[in-house]
């Protein structure tokens, strides 16, 4: 019930009408008795949004797509993973001062480590974007080996190098060189569902693969890894997990991830 007590949490980015974290973190109050509501903004101009966030006493926000690294210059402080990223997904309003946070890198560690472990294990991510950056910049400290695949090798040395990680061209890689192949890439995603990032001959059995994109949720790649016997993971673990953080950091409460997973696995199915 929204009365005059509800706390205000929402998404600021552009395009937004499909995004599922308003569902998702609605769901999430719901089942843990928090009396907030989460709405999505679709905002153009930053700066007057980031401005009324103290205006009105916003609690948090999720920053998406073009907004997170532009959003750093608006914050009071910026926590120590974020800053080496240098992309916020999140935004903690603590009292008026507003922290920035970002939650993708542990949501694709959680989906990895709900599933497997990463001591030592030999890492590929495909891709060299935004989302390559988060998940690397975790990796870097947990996982043995790290390897960028990217189809440019200008970008992907870029990140290889901030990473101290290998780069490699993603057309020459090799079966049974990596325990764990991620796609960051949209490579696959809806409407291009016959697409992939990466020859089916370059998966071999032993081999973890997640893929971050959740729209179709069995990418190509997560078929074609299933056929080989890998053990797969679908890109609504990271959402799911990314978006516990969220709720974690704004409510201080356990997230309720297995009423979030469902949710989102809901909505997945009804609106698309
Ligand atoms: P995000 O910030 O969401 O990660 P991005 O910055 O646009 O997205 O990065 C997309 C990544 O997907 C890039 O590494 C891009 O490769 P290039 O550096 O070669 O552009 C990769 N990518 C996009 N389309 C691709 C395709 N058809 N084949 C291979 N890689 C692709």
């Amino acid at each position: 019930m929204i009365d005059a007590n509800t706390s205000l949490f929402g998404l600021i980015g552009n395009p937004v009408a499909h995004s599922l974290s308003p569902v998702m973190h609605n769901q999430a109050f719901a089942a843990t008795g928090c009396n907030a509501v989460y709405l999505a903004f679709c905002v153009t101009d930053l700066g007057a949004a980031l401005k009324s966030i103290n205006a009105l006493n916003v609690k948090g926000l999720s920053v998406t797509l073009p907004h997170k690294v532009a959003v750093l210059e608006y914050l009071d402080d910026i926590d120590d993973l974020a800053t080496k990223i240098g992309a916020v997904n999140t935004i903690a309003n603590h009292n008026g001062k507003l922290t920035g946070y970002n939650t993708d890198c542990q949501g694709a560690i959680n989906a990895l480590q709900n599933r497997t472990t990463l001591d030592g294990k030999s890492v590929a991510i495909i891709g060299a974007g935004g989302a390559a950056r988060a998940i690397g910049f975790g990796l870097a400290t947990d996982a043995g080996r790290l390897t960028i695949l990217n189809r440019t090798r200008q970008s992907g040395e870029r990140l290889a190098a901030d990473l101290q990680a290998e780069f490699l061209p993603l057309d020459e890689c090799q079966p049974k060189r990596y325990d764990i192949l991620i796609n960051t890439t949209p490579v696959g995603m809806y409407p291009n569902t016959a697409a992939t990032p990466i020859a089916k001959q370059a998966l071999s059995n032993e081999m973890v693969v997640m893929d971050i994109v959740y729209h179709p949720l069995n990418t190509r790649l997560l078929k074609e890894a299933d056929d080989k016997g890998c053990l797969t993971i679908n890109g609504v673990d990271m959402f799911v997990f990314q978006g516990a953080h969220q709720f974690e950091l704004w409510t201080g409460k356990k997230a309720p991830v297995a009423v979030m997973r469902q949710t989102v696995l809901q909505a997945l199915q009804t609106n698309f």
